[in-house]
């Protein structure tokens, strides 16, 4: 969980005519002071994340990356020593091919100097992006700057892109290498960039549906330490309504997603951190045993309402109803058998976006949903303690 840039600022290095949002040391600095004043530090956001454009245009004489000098005139190990200080943690780009994506030096043929370069600045989390690079060679080259940063001995989260510039697996059948990924790297970014807007939400939560229903290794190789990534959180962003924000929420929680927002912390609605920092959706996010949500069923070709469900590690089980169409109100339903209940049949239960309880539920769960909505359940066995010896 954190903070990325890339969503909300882009490659802008505009600092004479935009200081408060360029990409720069106070951008960083003013983003980690928000965390911590607005509770979500101790939400769980506590990676904060320079994305693409931090870097000065050539390595330095030695052939190190350097940051841009005039945006980071401190350098990176004060970044690092301002997060560390504050018990955040301290994320960075780099792109595995010859230039960023963004056009900013690569990493290509630099591997190991660069994975030393930042263990040595003190980085926690690094997203490594596909640009100017053959796909055809990311199964070597990923492979090999996870080896590099272990080497180093610093424990780095290790953010690879290498799927999302594959072949799309629902559009042509490819398969792709969900074991090496998970053996590989932490997380890996599966599918095309999120927009802040209702269009783009919505088609990545229809692949999400797809892709589950085309391969098994899709949601079985997620687990703790490696996790598909749909993207970034647009939560906070103009281009969706609140309700559109709960169900990207809500969404991330049972797709067992990274929860990296992309958004401007300083400046949130009450309802926008309101949603941001539900722990009960938190809660279901990060259940430790890490279990990525599976597809219960589709309504239309999934693009008009699906039902999603996901065993957490008491024995409870999520299970969220989404109504993607964007006018109608949709009554949907699941039959209790169409869950994995185990044979504790009787459950008690909490909407997670209301607080709403309701106690003896059982043989159907019916939702009425408002257009592009969510409704997000934690079911409870009645008798909890044997519906879990019963499971583990
Ligand atoms: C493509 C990635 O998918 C984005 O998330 C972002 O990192 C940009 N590149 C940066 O250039």
């Amino acid at each position: 969980m954190g903070w990325l840039s890339w969503e909300r600022f882009r490659c802008n290095t505009d600092c004479a005519q935009d200081p408060a949002n360029c990409i720069s040391e106070r951008l960083f600095v003013e983003t980690a002071d928000s965390l911590i004043l607005g509770g979500f530090q101790s939400a769980g956001y506590n990676y904060v994340i320079i994305d693409d454009c931090w870097l000065a245009k050539e390595r330095d004489v030695h052939g190190k990356l350097q940051p841009d000098p005039h945006r980071f005139p401190r350098g990176m190990p004060a970044i690092a020593r301002y997060l560390h200080e504050r018990e955040l943690k301290f994320g960075i780009y780099g792109d595995i091919g010859t230039k960023t994506c963004g056009g900013y030096p690569g990493m290509a043929g630099h591997l190991g100097r660069d994975a030393q370069t930042y263990a040595d600045w003190g980085v926690d989390y690094l997203k490594v992006d596909g640009c100017y690079a053959d796909p055809d060679s990311y199964n070597k080259t990923y492979p090999a700057l996870g080896a590099a940063l272990n080497a180093t001995g610093r424990p780095i989260v290790y953010s690879c892109s290498w799927p999302a510039y594959l072949p799309d697996p629902v559009q042509t059948g490819f398969q792709i290498p969900y074991e090496a990924l998970r053996r590989h790297c932490n997380l890996w970014r599966n599918w095309v960039d999120i927009q802040s807007d209702w269009a783009s939400l919505k088609s990545i939560i229809v692949f999400w549906a797809k892709a589950s229903l085309l391969s098994e290794g899709f949601t079985d190789v997620a687990g703790p330490g490696a996790f598909n990534d749909p993207d970034m959180l647009i939560i906070g962003n103009e281009g969706i309504t609140d309700d559109q924000a709960a169900l990207q929420m809500g969404a991330w929680a049972m797709f067992a997603a990274p929860l990296l927002m992309g958004n401007d912390v300083r400046n949130l609605t009450v309802a926008q951190q309101a949603i941001l920092l539900n722990r009960d959706v938190i809660a279901i996010n990060q259940d430790p045993v890490g279990h990525q949500g599976a597809l219960v069923k589709c309504r239309g070709s999934c693009e008009e309402g699906q039902i999603w469900q996901r065993r957490l590690y008491n024995g409870d089980l999520a299970v969220a109803f989404f109504n993607l169409n964007d006018a109608a109100t949709e009554r949907i339903c699941v039959d209790w058998n169409e869950l994995a209940l185990g044979e504790y049949t009787q459950r008690k239960g909490m909407e997670v976006f209301t607080g709403t309880v309701r106690h003896n539920l059982g043989g159907e769960l019916c939702e009425e949903l408002a257009g592009t909505s969510i409704k997000l359940w934690r079911l409870a066995a009645v008798d909890a303690v044997k519906h879990a010896a019963a499971v583990f």
